[in-house]
Protein backbone atom coordinates (compact mmCIF):
# COMPACT_ATOMS: atom_id res chain seq x y z
CA UNK A 1 0.00 0.00 0.00
CA UNK A 2 1.26 3.43 -1.33
CA UNK A 3 1.20 6.67 1.63
CA UNK A 4 -2.32 7.55 2.28
CA UNK A 5 -1.76 11.07 0.51
CA UNK A 6 -1.40 9.17 -2.83
CA UNK A 7 -5.21 7.43 -2.48
CA UNK A 8 -6.48 10.96 -1.22
CA UNK A 9 -4.54 12.66 -3.99
CA UNK A 10 -5.76 10.40 -6.75
CA UNK A 11 -9.80 10.71 -6.20
CA UNK A 12 -9.54 14.48 -5.25
CA UNK A 13 -8.01 14.61 -8.96
CA UNK A 14 -11.16 12.07 -10.30
CA UNK A 15 -13.41 14.41 -8.74
CA UNK A 16 -12.53 17.28 -9.94
CA UNK A 17 -12.77 15.66 -13.22
CA UNK A 18 -16.47 14.42 -12.58
CA UNK A 19 -19.28 16.93 -13.57
CA UNK A 20 -21.37 15.77 -10.75
CA UNK A 21 -23.68 12.74 -8.95
CA UNK A 22 -22.18 9.77 -7.70
CA UNK A 23 -18.95 7.28 -8.23
CA UNK A 24 -19.49 3.54 -7.33
CA UNK A 25 -16.37 1.75 -7.49
CA UNK A 26 -16.37 -2.01 -7.35
CA UNK A 27 -13.92 -4.48 -5.31
CA UNK A 28 -14.06 -7.90 -6.40
CA UNK A 29 -15.12 -10.73 -4.33
CA UNK A 30 -14.07 -14.01 -4.01
CA UNK A 31 -14.31 -16.41 -7.04
CA UNK A 32 -14.76 -19.90 -5.93
CA UNK A 33 -13.20 -22.26 -8.44
CA UNK A 34 -14.84 -25.86 -7.54
CA UNK A 35 -16.90 -25.16 -4.84
CA UNK A 36 -17.61 -21.98 -2.57
CA UNK A 37 -14.56 -22.28 -0.36
CA UNK A 38 -12.32 -23.31 -2.87
CA UNK A 39 -11.47 -20.31 -4.09
CA UNK A 40 -8.84 -18.98 -7.13
CA UNK A 41 -6.18 -16.62 -5.82
CA UNK A 42 -8.21 -13.09 -5.02
CA UNK A 43 -7.14 -10.60 -7.31
CA UNK A 44 -8.50 -6.90 -6.53
CA UNK A 45 -10.19 -5.10 -9.09
CA UNK A 46 -7.43 -2.74 -10.41
CA UNK A 47 -9.01 0.72 -10.38
CA UNK A 48 -10.97 -0.03 -6.86
CA UNK A 49 -6.82 -0.52 -5.74
CA UNK A 50 -5.91 2.48 -7.43
CA UNK A 51 -8.43 4.91 -5.29
CA UNK A 52 -9.46 3.07 -2.59
CA UNK A 53 -5.98 0.69 -2.19
CA UNK A 54 -7.35 -2.24 0.28
CA UNK A 55 -6.60 -5.45 -1.11
CA UNK A 56 -9.55 -7.84 0.23
CA UNK A 57 -12.34 -8.94 -1.10
CA UNK A 58 -16.26 -7.57 -0.61
CA UNK A 59 -15.49 -3.79 -0.30
CA UNK A 60 -17.07 -1.18 -2.45
CA UNK A 61 -16.11 2.65 -2.58
CA UNK A 62 -18.40 5.46 -3.26
CA UNK A 63 -17.44 9.61 -3.47
CA UNK A 64 -19.82 12.18 -4.00
CA UNK A 65 -19.07 14.53 -6.88
CA UNK A 66 -21.22 17.01 -5.57
CA UNK A 67 -20.42 16.86 -1.85
CA UNK A 68 -16.53 15.97 -1.82
CA UNK A 69 -17.75 13.06 0.98
CA UNK A 70 -16.05 9.73 0.22
CA UNK A 71 -17.17 6.44 1.75
CA UNK A 72 -16.06 2.86 1.98
CA UNK A 73 -18.43 0.07 2.57
CA UNK A 74 -17.45 -3.28 3.67
CA UNK A 75 -18.07 -6.07 7.10
CA UNK A 76 -15.72 -5.95 9.73
CA UNK A 77 -15.17 -10.21 10.38
CA UNK A 78 -17.32 -11.87 12.64
CA UNK A 79 -16.05 -14.29 15.08
CA UNK A 80 -16.09 -17.23 12.88
CA UNK A 81 -13.74 -15.53 10.50
CA UNK A 82 -11.33 -14.99 13.29
CA UNK A 83 -11.31 -18.14 14.23
CA UNK A 84 -10.64 -19.19 10.02
CA UNK A 85 -8.48 -16.44 9.26
CA UNK A 86 -7.08 -14.74 12.71
CA UNK A 87 -7.44 -11.34 13.66
CA UNK A 88 -8.22 -8.96 10.94
CA UNK A 89 -8.39 -4.91 11.42
CA UNK A 90 -11.52 -3.37 11.36
CA UNK A 91 -13.00 -1.63 8.01
CA UNK A 92 -12.46 1.97 9.53
CA UNK A 93 -8.86 1.46 10.70
CA UNK A 94 -8.31 -0.10 6.73
CA UNK A 95 -10.25 2.86 5.41
CA UNK A 96 -8.25 5.38 7.62
CA UNK A 97 -5.02 3.83 5.94
CA UNK A 98 -6.27 5.31 2.50
CA UNK A 99 -7.57 8.22 4.06
CA UNK A 100 -11.53 7.77 4.18
CA UNK A 101 -13.00 8.33 7.20
CA UNK A 102 -16.75 7.20 6.38
CA UNK A 103 -17.29 3.68 7.02
CA UNK A 104 -20.74 1.39 6.29
CA UNK A 105 -21.62 -2.23 6.14
CA UNK A 106 -21.39 -3.55 2.91
CA UNK A 107 -25.33 -3.82 2.95
CA UNK A 108 -25.71 0.14 3.66
CA UNK A 109 -24.01 0.39 0.25
CA UNK A 110 -27.98 -0.46 -1.44
CA UNK A 111 -29.23 2.57 0.57
CA UNK A 112 -27.27 4.95 -0.15
CA UNK A 113 -27.87 4.01 -3.96
CA UNK A 114 -30.90 3.64 -3.49
CA UNK A 115 -31.04 7.33 -1.74
CA UNK A 116 -29.01 9.26 -4.72
CA UNK A 117 -31.49 7.69 -7.27
CA UNK A 118 -34.57 8.88 -5.50
CA UNK A 119 -33.08 12.44 -5.82
CA UNK A 120 -32.35 11.37 -9.69
CA UNK A 121 -28.87 11.62 -9.10
CA UNK A 122 -26.76 10.16 -11.82
CA UNK A 123 -24.44 7.35 -10.55
CA UNK A 124 -21.28 6.18 -12.52
CA UNK A 125 -19.89 3.35 -12.83
CA UNK A 126 -16.99 1.06 -14.63
CA UNK A 127 -17.96 -1.26 -16.44
CA UNK A 128 -17.84 -4.47 -14.84
CA UNK A 129 -16.11 -7.97 -16.10
CA UNK A 130 -17.05 -10.76 -13.54
CA UNK A 131 -20.11 -12.18 -13.35
CA UNK A 132 -20.83 -11.21 -9.72
CA UNK A 133 -20.41 -7.64 -10.22
CA UNK A 134 -22.84 -7.48 -12.87
CA UNK A 135 -25.39 -8.81 -10.63
CA UNK A 136 -24.35 -6.84 -8.18
CA UNK A 137 -24.88 -3.52 -10.20
CA UNK A 138 -28.40 -5.36 -11.02
CA UNK A 139 -29.31 -5.36 -7.40
CA UNK A 140 -28.15 -2.33 -6.57
CA UNK A 141 -29.30 -0.18 -9.70
CA UNK A 142 -31.99 -2.43 -11.04
CA UNK A 143 -30.07 -2.55 -14.68
CA UNK A 144 -30.20 -5.90 -15.80
CA UNK A 145 -26.91 -7.76 -15.83
CA UNK A 146 -26.98 -8.09 -19.73
CA UNK A 147 -27.00 -4.52 -19.91
CA UNK A 148 -24.87 -3.24 -17.52
CA UNK A 149 -21.52 -3.11 -19.38
CA UNK A 150 -23.72 -0.70 -21.52
CA UNK A 151 -24.70 1.60 -18.68
CA UNK A 152 -21.51 2.05 -17.46
CA UNK A 153 -20.23 6.20 -17.47
CA UNK A 154 -18.62 6.87 -20.39
CA UNK A 155 -17.53 10.53 -18.25
CA UNK A 156 -16.04 8.19 -15.59
CA UNK A 157 -14.16 5.81 -17.91
CA UNK A 158 -12.34 9.02 -19.37
CA UNK A 159 -11.65 10.49 -15.89
CA UNK A 160 -10.10 7.15 -14.93
CA UNK A 161 -7.74 6.65 -18.09
CA UNK A 162 -6.57 10.18 -18.00
CA UNK A 163 -5.46 9.36 -14.22
CA UNK A 164 -4.25 5.62 -14.32
CA UNK A 165 -2.14 6.03 -18.40
CA UNK A 166 0.07 8.77 -16.65
CA UNK A 167 2.27 6.71 -13.71
CA UNK A 168 3.36 8.28 -10.72
CA UNK A 169 7.07 7.66 -9.41
CA UNK A 170 5.62 5.22 -6.57
CA UNK A 171 4.10 3.20 -9.05
CA UNK A 172 7.32 3.05 -11.14
CA UNK A 173 8.96 1.71 -8.70
CA UNK A 174 6.25 -1.29 -8.07
CA UNK A 175 6.39 -1.99 -11.88
CA UNK A 176 10.38 -1.98 -11.26
CA UNK A 177 10.34 -4.25 -9.15
CA UNK A 178 7.68 -6.53 -11.16
CA UNK A 179 10.18 -6.05 -14.22
CA UNK A 180 13.32 -7.43 -11.61
CA UNK A 181 11.22 -10.38 -10.83
CA UNK A 182 10.52 -10.63 -14.47
CA UNK A 183 14.34 -10.91 -15.03
CA UNK A 184 14.84 -13.77 -12.74
CA UNK A 185 11.64 -15.77 -14.20
CA UNK A 186 13.39 -15.28 -17.66
CA UNK A 187 17.00 -16.27 -17.03
CA UNK A 188 15.73 -19.04 -15.16
CA UNK A 189 13.62 -19.83 -18.01
CA UNK A 190 17.02 -19.98 -20.28
CA UNK A 191 18.75 -21.87 -17.75
CA UNK A 192 16.35 -24.78 -18.13
CA UNK A 193 16.12 -24.96 -21.74
CA UNK A 194 17.67 -28.05 -22.55
CA UNK A 195 16.29 -30.81 -25.08
CA UNK A 196 14.51 -33.28 -23.16
CA UNK A 197 12.88 -31.29 -20.74
CA UNK A 198 8.90 -30.75 -20.83
CA UNK A 199 7.68 -27.22 -21.76
CA UNK A 200 5.47 -27.59 -18.42
CA UNK A 201 8.52 -28.63 -16.47
CA UNK A 202 9.78 -24.40 -17.32
CA UNK A 203 6.37 -22.90 -17.20
CA UNK A 204 6.20 -23.96 -13.55
CA UNK A 205 9.75 -23.15 -12.69
CA UNK A 206 8.72 -19.38 -14.07
CA UNK A 207 5.30 -19.40 -12.43
CA UNK A 208 7.01 -20.35 -9.35
CA UNK A 209 9.27 -17.78 -9.33
CA UNK A 210 6.54 -15.03 -9.59
CA UNK A 211 4.67 -16.69 -6.75
CA UNK A 212 7.93 -16.81 -4.14
CA UNK A 213 8.08 -13.09 -4.57
CA UNK A 214 4.78 -12.79 -2.93
CA UNK A 215 2.51 -12.76 -5.77
CA UNK A 216 1.60 -14.76 -8.83
CA UNK A 217 2.40 -14.06 -12.70
CA UNK A 218 0.47 -11.34 -14.71
CA UNK A 219 -1.62 -13.63 -16.88
CA UNK A 220 -1.11 -16.97 -17.61
CA UNK A 221 2.59 -18.56 -18.95
CA UNK A 222 3.34 -18.24 -22.71
CA UNK A 223 5.77 -20.79 -22.89
CA UNK A 224 6.25 -22.90 -26.31
CA UNK A 225 8.47 -24.29 -28.54
CA UNK A 226 5.94 -23.72 -31.66
CA UNK A 227 6.09 -20.29 -30.77
CA UNK A 228 4.15 -18.97 -34.01
CA UNK A 229 0.91 -19.39 -32.35
CA UNK A 230 0.88 -15.88 -30.29
CA UNK A 231 -0.75 -16.98 -27.15
CA UNK A 232 0.36 -20.78 -26.70
CA UNK A 233 -0.32 -21.71 -23.10
CA UNK A 234 -0.09 -25.94 -24.25
CA UNK A 235 3.03 -26.50 -23.02
CA UNK A 236 2.80 -30.75 -23.16
CA UNK A 237 5.74 -30.82 -25.46
CA UNK A 238 9.03 -32.37 -24.86
CA UNK A 239 11.87 -29.42 -25.99
CA UNK A 240 13.75 -30.94 -28.80
CA UNK A 241 16.92 -30.00 -29.79
CA UNK A 242 17.12 -26.64 -32.65
CA UNK A 243 14.06 -25.37 -31.80
CA UNK A 244 13.17 -22.07 -30.34
CA UNK A 245 11.23 -21.92 -27.62
CA UNK A 246 9.29 -18.51 -26.95
CA UNK A 247 8.11 -17.40 -23.01
CA UNK A 248 5.99 -15.01 -22.54
CA UNK A 249 5.49 -14.22 -19.19
CA UNK A 250 5.54 -11.23 -16.59
CA UNK A 251 5.20 -11.29 -12.68
CA UNK A 252 2.35 -9.61 -10.47
CA UNK A 253 4.23 -7.87 -7.47
CA UNK A 254 2.65 -7.87 -4.42
CA UNK A 255 1.24 -4.57 -4.94
CA UNK A 256 -0.39 -5.70 -8.20
CA UNK A 257 1.48 -3.71 -10.54
CA UNK A 258 2.51 -5.94 -13.43
CA UNK A 259 5.80 -6.71 -15.86
CA UNK A 260 5.26 -8.59 -19.07
CA UNK A 261 8.59 -9.74 -20.98
CA UNK A 262 9.09 -12.10 -23.99
CA UNK A 263 12.20 -13.81 -24.86
CA UNK A 264 12.84 -16.76 -27.53
CA UNK A 265 15.82 -18.92 -27.24
CA UNK A 266 17.80 -21.81 -28.75
CA UNK A 267 16.81 -25.14 -27.12
CA UNK A 268 20.41 -26.29 -26.43
CA UNK A 269 21.92 -22.91 -26.20
CA UNK A 270 22.90 -21.98 -29.44
CA UNK A 271 21.64 -19.69 -32.29
CA UNK A 272 21.82 -21.75 -35.62
CA UNK A 273 22.21 -19.16 -38.21
CA UNK A 274 19.34 -19.32 -39.91
CA UNK A 275 17.80 -18.43 -36.06
CA UNK A 276 20.28 -15.40 -35.95
CA UNK A 277 19.29 -13.79 -38.87
CA UNK A 278 15.58 -13.37 -37.62
CA UNK A 279 16.11 -12.98 -34.59
CA UNK A 280 18.76 -10.32 -34.96
CA UNK A 281 16.13 -8.09 -37.45
CA UNK A 282 12.84 -8.74 -34.78
CA UNK A 283 15.83 -7.39 -32.11
CA UNK A 284 16.20 -4.10 -34.22
CA UNK A 285 12.46 -3.69 -34.63
CA UNK A 286 12.23 -3.81 -30.46
CA UNK A 287 15.35 -1.20 -30.45
CA UNK A 288 13.93 0.39 -33.04
CA UNK A 289 10.93 1.19 -30.86
CA UNK A 290 12.80 2.25 -28.00
CA UNK A 291 14.98 4.23 -29.96
CA UNK A 292 11.63 6.43 -31.27
CA UNK A 293 9.48 6.30 -28.76
CA UNK A 294 8.92 9.64 -26.96
CA UNK A 295 6.38 12.03 -25.68
CA UNK A 296 4.49 13.98 -28.56
CA UNK A 297 4.54 11.01 -31.05
CA UNK A 298 1.76 8.39 -31.26
CA UNK A 299 2.65 4.69 -30.87
CA UNK A 300 0.95 3.32 -34.04
CA UNK A 301 3.42 5.98 -35.67
CA UNK A 302 6.36 3.82 -33.96
CA UNK A 303 4.30 0.40 -34.53
CA UNK A 304 4.65 1.63 -38.40
CA UNK A 305 8.13 2.17 -38.29
CA UNK A 306 8.77 -0.91 -36.44
CA UNK A 307 7.08 -2.87 -39.18
CA UNK A 308 9.09 -1.41 -41.41
CA UNK A 309 12.32 -2.38 -39.72
CA UNK A 310 10.84 -5.69 -39.76
CA UNK A 311 9.93 -6.08 -43.54
CA UNK A 312 13.20 -4.23 -44.62
CA UNK A 313 15.08 -7.45 -42.72
CA UNK A 314 12.73 -9.88 -44.09
CA UNK A 315 13.70 -8.19 -47.81
CA UNK A 316 17.23 -8.30 -46.99
CA UNK A 317 17.01 -12.12 -46.20
CA UNK A 318 15.02 -12.73 -49.27
CA UNK A 319 11.36 -13.77 -47.56
CA UNK A 320 9.69 -9.89 -48.74
CA UNK A 321 10.46 -7.87 -51.81
CA UNK A 322 9.64 -4.52 -53.64
CA UNK A 323 9.78 -0.81 -51.32
CA UNK A 324 9.26 -1.77 -47.61
CA UNK A 325 7.12 1.66 -47.60
CA UNK A 326 5.26 0.42 -49.72
CA UNK A 327 4.92 -3.27 -48.44
CA UNK A 328 3.92 -2.14 -44.63
CA UNK A 329 1.45 0.35 -46.02
CA UNK A 330 -0.16 -2.32 -48.08
CA UNK A 331 -0.18 -4.21 -44.49
CA UNK A 332 2.19 -7.35 -46.48
CA UNK A 333 4.58 -7.76 -43.31
CA UNK A 334 1.55 -8.44 -41.10
CA UNK A 335 1.96 -12.17 -42.79
CA UNK A 336 5.14 -12.59 -40.35
CA UNK A 337 3.27 -10.09 -37.44
CA UNK A 338 -0.07 -10.46 -36.80
CA UNK A 339 -0.38 -8.08 -33.90
CA UNK A 340 0.59 -4.57 -32.72
CA UNK A 341 3.51 -4.04 -30.95
CA UNK A 342 2.20 -3.08 -27.64
CA UNK A 343 -0.35 -1.92 -25.09
CA UNK A 344 0.15 -0.18 -22.03
CA UNK A 345 1.04 -1.67 -18.41
CA UNK A 346 0.50 -1.07 -15.03
CA UNK A 347 -1.66 -2.58 -12.62
CA UNK A 348 -3.46 -4.81 -14.99
CA UNK A 349 -0.84 -6.49 -17.79
CA UNK A 350 -2.93 -4.91 -20.60
CA UNK A 351 -3.70 -1.82 -18.11
CA UNK A 352 -7.29 -0.70 -18.14
CA UNK A 353 -8.43 -3.06 -20.69
CA UNK A 354 -11.67 -3.73 -19.11
CA UNK A 355 -12.74 0.24 -19.28
CA UNK A 356 -12.36 -0.54 -23.43
CA UNK A 357 -9.71 -0.32 -25.59
CA UNK A 358 -10.59 2.14 -27.51
CA UNK A 359 -10.62 4.93 -24.95
CA UNK A 360 -7.60 2.94 -23.48
CA UNK A 361 -5.47 3.29 -26.62
CA UNK A 362 -7.09 5.58 -28.71
CA UNK A 363 -8.59 9.01 -28.40
CA UNK A 364 -10.33 11.64 -31.08
CA UNK A 365 -7.44 12.55 -32.95
CA UNK A 366 -5.98 9.01 -33.00
CA UNK A 367 -8.16 6.16 -34.41
CA UNK A 368 -7.43 2.65 -35.57
CA UNK A 369 -6.71 1.22 -38.55
CA UNK A 370 -8.81 -1.42 -39.66
CA UNK A 371 -6.35 -3.45 -41.34
CA UNK A 372 -5.22 -6.82 -40.27
CA UNK A 373 -1.86 -6.66 -38.32
CA UNK A 374 -2.14 -3.27 -37.40
CA UNK A 375 -5.69 -3.62 -36.26
CA UNK A 376 -4.22 -5.96 -33.33
CA UNK A 377 -2.67 -2.48 -32.03
CA UNK A 378 -3.84 -1.97 -28.65
CA UNK A 379 -1.86 0.85 -28.07
CA UNK A 380 -1.84 3.78 -30.88
CA UNK A 381 -2.55 7.39 -29.09
CA UNK A 382 -0.05 10.11 -28.81
CA UNK A 383 2.59 9.18 -25.60
CA UNK A 384 3.42 11.26 -22.53
CA UNK A 385 5.51 11.38 -20.29
CA UNK A 386 4.50 8.71 -17.36
CA UNK A 387 3.31 6.30 -19.77
CA UNK A 388 4.28 2.57 -19.10
CA UNK A 389 3.65 0.62 -22.73
CA UNK A 390 5.37 -2.95 -24.28
CA UNK A 391 7.28 -3.54 -26.88
CA UNK A 392 7.06 -7.13 -28.35
CA UNK A 393 7.65 -7.12 -32.10
CA UNK A 394 7.52 -10.62 -33.18
CA UNK A 395 8.22 -12.21 -36.81
CA UNK A 396 6.31 -15.78 -36.86
CA UNK A 397 6.07 -18.52 -39.54
CA UNK A 398 2.44 -19.33 -39.22
CA UNK A 399 1.30 -22.52 -41.44
CA UNK A 400 -2.10 -21.84 -41.83
CA UNK A 401 -1.79 -18.32 -42.59
CA UNK A 402 1.11 -18.83 -44.92
CA UNK A 403 -1.17 -21.11 -46.89
CA UNK A 404 -3.92 -18.96 -46.89
CA UNK A 405 -2.46 -15.85 -48.05
CA UNK A 406 -0.69 -18.00 -51.04
CA UNK A 407 -3.87 -19.45 -52.26
CA UNK A 408 -5.56 -16.71 -52.35
CA UNK A 409 -2.53 -14.44 -53.50
CA UNK A 410 -2.04 -11.93 -51.07
CA UNK A 411 0.23 -8.87 -51.40
CA UNK A 412 2.81 -11.22 -53.68
CA UNK A 413 4.28 -8.46 -55.18
CA UNK A 414 5.89 -8.18 -51.81
CA UNK A 415 6.09 -11.79 -50.08
CA UNK A 416 8.50 -14.20 -52.09
CA UNK A 417 6.28 -17.42 -50.89
CA UNK A 418 8.62 -19.84 -52.44
CA UNK A 419 11.37 -18.91 -49.85
CA UNK A 420 8.46 -18.16 -47.10
CA UNK A 421 7.73 -22.06 -47.93
CA UNK A 422 11.14 -23.21 -46.36
CA UNK A 423 10.37 -21.05 -42.96
CA UNK A 424 7.24 -22.89 -41.95
CA UNK A 425 9.33 -25.26 -39.38
CA UNK A 426 10.46 -22.14 -37.70
CA UNK A 427 8.38 -21.47 -35.45
CA UNK A 428 8.31 -17.98 -34.16
CA UNK A 429 10.29 -15.01 -32.14
CA UNK A 430 9.19 -12.24 -30.32
CA UNK A 431 11.41 -10.06 -28.09
CA UNK A 432 9.51 -8.09 -25.38
CA UNK A 433 10.16 -5.43 -23.10
CA UNK A 434 8.47 -2.71 -21.01
CA UNK A 435 9.58 0.82 -21.49
CA UNK A 436 9.13 4.21 -19.84
CA UNK A 437 8.09 7.51 -21.72
CA UNK A 438 10.30 9.80 -20.10
CA UNK A 439 11.12 13.58 -21.30
CA UNK A 440 12.37 13.91 -24.99
CA UNK A 441 12.47 9.61 -24.99
CA UNK A 442 12.04 6.57 -23.49
CA UNK A 443 13.88 4.02 -21.18
CA UNK A 444 13.73 0.44 -20.32
CA UNK A 445 12.16 -0.66 -17.15
CA UNK A 446 13.53 -3.12 -14.58
CA UNK A 447 17.21 -2.56 -12.87
CA UNK A 448 19.08 -4.99 -15.49
CA UNK A 449 17.73 -5.28 -19.25
CA UNK A 450 16.80 -9.11 -19.34
CA UNK A 451 19.29 -10.72 -21.66
CA UNK A 452 18.13 -10.18 -25.20
CA UNK A 453 21.35 -10.31 -27.97
CA UNK A 454 22.09 -13.59 -29.26
CA UNK A 455 25.49 -13.73 -27.34
CA UNK A 456 24.28 -12.40 -24.24
CA UNK A 457 21.27 -15.38 -24.21
CA UNK A 458 23.83 -18.14 -25.23
CA UNK A 459 26.28 -16.93 -22.48
CA UNK A 460 23.21 -17.24 -19.73
CA UNK A 461 22.18 -20.87 -21.18
CA UNK A 462 25.77 -21.54 -21.39
CA UNK A 463 25.64 -20.92 -17.53
N1 LIG B 1 2.23 -10.78 -23.01
C1 LIG B 1 0.95 -11.17 -23.41
C2 LIG B 1 0.26 -10.09 -24.14
O1 LIG B 1 0.72 -8.99 -24.18
O2 LIG B 1 -0.82 -10.30 -24.67
MN1 LIG C 1 2.58 -7.98 -23.77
Amino acid sequence: MFETSVYKNRRTRLKEKMSGGLVLILGNGEAPANYTDNTYKFRQDSSFLYFFGLNLPGFAGVLDIDSGEEYIFGDDVDIDDIIWMGPQPQVKDMAAKVGVARTAPFAKLADCLREAITRGRRIHFLPPYRYRNMLLIEDLLGIHHSLVKKYASLELIKAVVALRSVKEACEIEEITGACNIGYEMHTAAMRNCKPGVKEQYIAGIVEGIAASYGSMVSFPVILSQNGETLHNHDHSQILQKGRLMLTDAGAEAVSSYCSDFTRTVPVGGKFTDRQKDVYNIVLAANNKAIEIAKPGVTYQYVHLEVCKVLAQGLKELGLMKGNVEDAVKAGAHALFMPHGLGHMMGLDVHDMEDLGQIYVGYDDETRPINQFGTSSLRMGRRLQEGFVITDEPGCYFIPALIDQWKEQGMHKDFLNYDKIETYKDFGGIRIEDDILIIPGGSRFLGDRRTPVTVEEIEAVMGE
